[in-house]
């Protein structure tokens, strides 16, 4: 279903990720978006872009009824490995399969970034999002990235980096740091 690379890069994504996340989530993101998400004492959260899981399972952990959503088939294969009882359903953030008004808690953690078209996402995102509920997106800008130039810099971290102008980073030697970690 997912024909923008992800599928032929899932195995690697997982392995990069572990069960913590890469540095960037585990130190960055996570402290923030786990404590907000929670914050809404959801009963029902769905993870549109959920990869292979890990969020879902750590707000499951604290008793949220969770449903990921991803289009990547070997993503979901990963998080129904981790998580037999978990509810993961292969289907694009431009077309949800959920009804109006089903969830209280919506989560976009740097999926937005891959959403072909992340206006339809939101709309539809809105869409099954109850009335006073939350949507809680973590996304990438070009902040970080706008003023460099191109060519390789050194990392918070010391790792080497290619930054392009005008775009993000593609390339990245460092072992710890993705694209994602980097960009933060
Ligand atoms: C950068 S990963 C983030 C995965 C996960 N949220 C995380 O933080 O580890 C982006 C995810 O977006 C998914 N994706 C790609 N196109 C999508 C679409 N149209 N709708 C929903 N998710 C999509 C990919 O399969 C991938 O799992």
């Amino acid at each position: 279903m997912s024909e923008d690379g992800w599928e032929k890069s899932a195995s690697a994504w997982v392995a990069h990720m572990s069960e913590h996340g890469d540095f960037g989530r585990r130190y960055v993101l996570d402290p923030v978006m786990l404590p907000l998400a929670l914050a809404r004492t959801p009963n029902r959260a769905l993870d549109v872009g959920c990869g292979e899981g890990r969020f879902c399972r750590m707000l499951a952990a604290h008793g949220v009824e969770m449903v990921g959503v991803d289009p990547t088939a070997g993503l979901l294969a990963h998080a129904r490995q981790r998580d037999p009882t978990g509810q993961y359903v292969e289907a694009r953030g431009e077309s949800l399969p959920f009804e109006d008004n089903a969830f209280d808690l919506i989560v976009s953690y740097l999926s937005l970034i891959d959403i072909a078209d992340a206006s339809a996402s939101i709309a539809e995102m809105s869409r099954v999002l109850k009335p006073g509920g939350a949507l809680l997106i973590a996304n990438l800008n070009g902040f970080n990235t706008a003023g460099a130039e191109t060519g390789w810099r050194r990392g918070v971290l010391g790792e080497k980096t290619y930054f392009i102008r005008s775009t993000t980073i593609c390339a990245s030697a460092a072992s710890g740091l993705n694209g994602a970690a980097s960009a933060l």
